[in-house]
């Protein structure tokens, strides 16, 4: 069953479940039509499946040009963004035309942000390949790259026309790229679903198994909770923060590891979420066994729950990160903006916790101090 994002005019399908890329030809003209094509993709991402999706858009008589970038976090740049959007006029796409985003995040946020600044927009079709993108990224329509000065600082908002989500791509994403990408579903769950996340409590061993159902189920739950906050709040003024819940701190902790492998983004939010957890916790707002369920969960699938499980080339100090918390974007009058959780299930947004408590608290966290 296909999720729709219900956004008027500018509604789309997110397709989710195997054997979707073998006929993505047929369903992107099915859906949008004939017309020229670019699909912007990595070269990992290119050696499995560029070649079958390029032959089958040919196939149906359309133009598909290709452009292969470096993988990684640091491609989400300036300099790549320059060089992509040139290029897509090279291809000569115009507005009614199609930039196809094959691949994880980086390739989504990237091909997203230039297909919505060349021409001032052109039509985008998502056929996100890693866990996180399929749950997370390819959804929602927020695009971007970073700058010295941070993550995502620039970007748009260019809502996608089809979203292709084929689960048998993640048979070749490496195990570790996979246990990342699930903090992303595990956080609907913690955010506003407690019986999803009681599921997977219950069927992680299955989803990561890739067993057809679980992971579908899993993709859609995720798919359709995000699906439903960003039409309440489509350009994050409100009920949309709340899937920022452990972003304040992982985004501080990937900022710290400088973004490297040494903190892929979905450990560091799995980091965060459990710190969140806690925190909420030390103010009275949770019991402790909601935190504990938390830690346990995420320690079960393999990831780091703690500060001091990273592998860092430098500590850091409670004091260093608080820094880096308030230079993200969720800070508003000097104010740090927090995602806690009343209980599993249900997050909410607060400005009222102070800087120096939030501090301490990290403090005891890392056993330094303040
Ligand atoms: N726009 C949003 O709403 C949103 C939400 C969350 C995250 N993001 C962004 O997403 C990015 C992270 O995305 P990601 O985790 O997908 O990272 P990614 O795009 O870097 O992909 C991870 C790695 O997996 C490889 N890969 C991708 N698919 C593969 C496949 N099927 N088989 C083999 N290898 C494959 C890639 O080449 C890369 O090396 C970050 O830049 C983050 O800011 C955006
Ligand atoms: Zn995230």
């Amino acid at each position: 069953m296909p999720v729709t994002v219900q956004l008027g005019t500018r509604s789309y399908e997110v397709l989710i479940g195997p054997g979707l890329l073998v006929q993505a030809a047929s369903l992107i003209t099915g859906r949008l039509g004939k017309c020229r094509c670019a699909i912007v993709t990595d070269a990992n991402v290119a050696s499995h499946y560029l070649s079958p999706l390029q032959n089958m858009l040919r196939e149906q008589g359309m133009y598909a040009g290709s452009e292969v970038l470096a993988p990684g976090e640091t491609t989400k740049n300036f300099p790549a963004l320059g060089l992509l959007c040139e290029s897509l006029l090279t291809m000569g796409l115009e507005r009614g035309d199609l930039v196809i985003a094959l691949g994880g995040g980086v390739i989504g946020d990237l091909a997203g942000l230039a297909a919505s600044i060349v021409r001032r927009g052109i039509r985008l079709v998502q056929i996100p390949t890693t866990l996180l993108a399929q749950v997370d990224s390819s959804v929602g329509g927020k695009t971007g790259i970073n700058t010295p000065q941070g993550k995502n600082l620039v970007g748009t908002f260019h809502q996608p026309s089809l979203v292709i989500a084929d689960t048998d791509s993640l048979a070749t994403l490496p195990p570790r790229q996979f246990r990342s990408g699930y903090v992303e579903a595990a956080k609907y769950g913690l955010v506003e679903d407690a019986n999803f996340f009681a599921w997977l409590e219950q069927n992680w061993r299955l989803v990561f198994a890739k067993d057809k159902a679980a992971l579908t189920k899993t993709i859609s739950i995720s798919v359709d909770g995000k699906a439903a906050i960003v039409v309440r709040d489509e350009t994050e003024t409100g009920d949309r923060m709340l899937l920022n819940l452990g972003h304040t701190f992982g985004h501080a902790l990937e900022a710290w590891a400088g973004y490297s492998e040494r903190l892929l983004h979905g450990e560091a939010i799995a980091i965060g979420i459990h710190l969140a957890y806690r925190l909420s916790a030390q103010l009275g707002l949770i019991d402790d066994g909601s935190a504990e369920r938390v830690r346990k969960h995420f320690s079960e699938v393999g990831l780091p729950t703690t500060i001091s499980e990273v592998a860092w080339q430098q500590f850091p100090s409670p004091r260093d990160l608080l820094t880096l918390m308030a230079q993200d974007k969720k800070v508003r009058g000097g104010k740090l903006t927090l995602i806690l959780a009343r209980q599993i299930g249900e997050a909410f947004m607060t400005r009222d916790v102070p800087a120096q408590v939030v501090q301490q608290f990290l403090a005891e966290q890392t056993g330094t101090s303040a």
